[in-house]
This record gives C-alpha cells, sequence and structure tokens, in this order.
C-alpha cells in the first residue's frame, strides 16, 4: 500500500486494480495524508468559498436517487424571480464570495433568453459564475457562455453506464457525456463528480469515474456520498461505509488530479458532524457555503438532513470562516480558477 500511495504522489498515474486495492484498504491514513501534502503543494492552504444560489426546485427528471425527481408528489416546489436571484448573488458579494454558483433542477421555465439576462446581471458583479442546471443543447451552452458563464458543474453520478440508466431510464448516459464534452470544448471549467454508495455501484465502477476524470480532465470534481430520499425509490438503502469511501475518492482523486479544485461537499457533513473538515484534510480545498434564502433552503431537499437549512447565508460565512481557520487554513480572496495558486494568484 505504501508503495502504491508513494506512486501516486509522485506519478499522479494509477492503473484501475491500483485504485481497486486502494479503494478497497482498510487503513486509508497513509492515503489522506499523501492527499493532504499533494492538496498544500499544488493548490496551497487557501480554501475558496463559492456561494450556492438554489433557485428553482423544479425538476424535469425523475433520477431514483434525487428527492428533487418529478415524481416527488411531496416535494414543495419553489423558483425564485430573476430579481430575487440577482439580488441573493449581489448580497453574497458584500458578504465577500468570489464566486457565484447558480443550480437548480431541470427547470424549462428558465429559458435561453431568462438564464442569459441572470448570467449578464450578475457578471456585473465582478465574480466568477458557475452554472448548475443539468443537461442542454450545445447551442444553450454557447448562449450561457457568450452571456459570461465561466464555469459548468454536471456530475457523471457513475460512470457504469447500466446503472446510470437504470437510475433513471428516460435519460441516456451518452447524452449527457455529450454535455461533458461540449462544455470542455465551449471553454467552460468543467466540474463533473460522482455519487459514492449507489445500490448496485462496484468499487471497479468508481475506479472508472476516477480514471473518466483524469482523462477529460475535468477542472474541478465534486464526492459526495449517496443519502436515501424517503420519498424516492431508494429510500430503503443504507449509507453505511459511503462517508469514508467518499473521503477515499477524494483523497485519490487529489493523488491522480494534483491541482484541480476539490469540493468538500455539503453531503458529507449530513453523514459526519465535522464532515467537510475532514474532507478539506483528505485532499478537498473548496467549500460551498449555501447562500440561498433561509425560507428556501428546506425545500430544496436533493436528500434529507441537508445542513444549514435554518441558517442565513451571513451565519454560514462566518461560521464557515471560522471552521476553516480552525484547522490551520484560510480563505483565499482568489477567484479560484484552475492553476490558479500555482500562477501565484
Ligand atoms: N444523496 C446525495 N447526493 C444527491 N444528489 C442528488 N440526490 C442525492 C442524494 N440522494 C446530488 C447529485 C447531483 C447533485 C446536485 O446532488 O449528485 O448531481
Ligand atoms: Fe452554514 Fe456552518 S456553514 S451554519
Amino acid at each position: 500500500m505504501r508503495l502504491l500511495i508513494q506512486k501516486a504522489q509522485t506519478s499522479h498515474i494509477l492503473t484501475r486494480d491500483e485504485i481497486v486495492q486502494i479503494l478497497s484498504c482498510q487503513e486509508p491514513q497513509l492515503l489522506f495524508e499523501a492527499a493532504d501534502r499533494v492538496r498544500k503543494e499544488f493548490v496551497g492552504d487557501g480554501v475558496y468559498l463559492r456561494g450556492l444560489i438554489e433557485f428553482s426546485s423544479y425538476c424535469k427528471n425523475d433520477c431514483m436517487y434525487c428527492g428533487l425527481r418529478r415524481s416527488n408528489t411531496h416535494a414543495q416546489r419553489y423558483r425564485l424571480s430573476a430579481r430575487q436571484i440577482i439580488e441573493t448573488a449581489q448580497e453574497a458579494v458584500k458578504l465577500g464570495y468570489k464566486t457565484i454558483v447558480l443550480q437548480s433542477g431541470e427547470d424549462l421555465f428558465f429559458d435561453t433568453d431568462k438564464m442569459c439576462q441572470i448570467i449578464r446581471e450578475i457578471k456585473k458583479l465582478d465574480v466568477a459564475l458557475t452554472l448548475s442546471i443539468g443537461e442542454k443543447t450545445r447551442e444553450e451552452y454557447a448562449a450561457y457562455k457568450e452571456a459570461g458563464a465561466d464555469r459548468y458543474l454536471l456530475r457523471i453520478e457513475t460512470t457504469d453506464k447500466t446503472l446510470y440508466e437504470k437510475l433513471d431510464p428516460a435519460m441516456s448516459f451518452e447524452n449527457r457525456m455529450r454535455c461533458l464534452h461540449d462544455l470542455k470544448e465551449l471553454g467552460y471549467e468543467v466540474g463533473s463528480g460522482s455519487l459514492v454508495g449507489l445500490p448496485g455501484q462496484t468499487v471497479e465502477s468508481l475506479a472508472d469515474d476516477l480514471l473518466f476524470f483524469k482523462k477529460l480532465p475535468v477542472d474541478m470534481a465534486g464526492i459526495g456520498p449517496f443519502i436515501p430520499h424517503p420519498h424516492t425509490p431508494l429510500g430503503n438503502e443504507k449509507t453505511d461505509g459511503h462517508f469514508e469511501l467518499s473521503l477515499k475518492m477524494m483523497a485519490l482523486m487529489r493523488l491522480l488530479l494534483p491541482d484541480i479544485n476539490i469540493p468538500a461537499t455539503t453531503a458529507m457533513e449530513t453523514l459526519h458532524p465535522q464532515g467537510r473538515l475532514l474532507a478539506l484534510q483528505c485532499g478537498a480545498n473548496v467549500i460551498m457555503p449555501n447562500v440561498t434564502y433561509t425560507e428556501y433552503r428546506k425545500q430544496y431537499e436533493l436528500y434529507p438532513g441537508k445542513v444549514c437549512t435554518g441558517d442565513n447565508a451571513a451565519h454560514c460565512r462566518g461560521c464557515m470562516q471560522a471552521k476553516i481557520e480552525s484547522i490551520g487554513r484560510f480563505v483565499s480572496p482568489s477567484k479560484g480558477f484552475h492553476g490558479d495558486f500555482l500562477r501565484g494568484n
């Protein structure tokens, strides 16, 4: 194990079998320490904060794992107006955020024109802008880019095509791949990622996920444990081991893609009270605090037990900074593009 981790730390290359071996290891301490060293060398001690606006909980899709799936009739749906979205972004900028992330279900109400207007308004605030609004046509992606969007988040969720299509039979794995390649070609910083612990998911397929992120290559990748939502078909699944396996995935990602941005995801905090801090110490360098108005946070229920749903943007900003500083790190004043630290920004 020591030799394998040594190899990954210096060459940033592992075979599928080697990744499987490390993911299956019962003593991940050496892996975590190596990831922390590589993180410090390639992205430094600064943590990038991204202000997350969850602007619509409507979704036309029906992913079996997701609380926003259209068949979930228990879900309360909301949709912010363009004005509310822009005001939320302005408040986030006042709190010091240098990146705004706009996330929603796949909500057809926000057509290309509406999205582009919102993007243009937010870009006037001198921030980096990330979109996380799902699968669109190449033309739509091009229009958002033209309007000023810098980055796009679209998790592949799993690279196991059979499993992917089982999780939403109406969705196509090829189309998701097409989206990621289009986004790359259009010049976005591309973020992808996986869910860890999906029923039927194997460690081999998790190894394939990591190799896929390296091949694309991604500029960012978020790993989140799967947390069953009671009002979905997967509501009775377990979460045993998902937290530890997610940490290992994150740490391996840092070794394989040493300079990318890796968020300590909110889902990690749902499964462990110190989840995000532990992730920051196992390779992660980004946190995406919620800046959505408190009254809507509970309704954006991807999974149960989401943290901070009773808090407001200012509270979370202060809370996160204190947590980050408690482990000897600091909030970076940079916009935090891929490679900024190595370029001295
Ligand atoms: N548990 C954890 N993460 C989830 N997501 C959706 N449903 C769940 C769940 N039940 C994640 C997906 C999606 C992101 C926005 O939220 O990976 O890409
Ligand atoms: Fe929201 Fe700590 S980040 S309360």
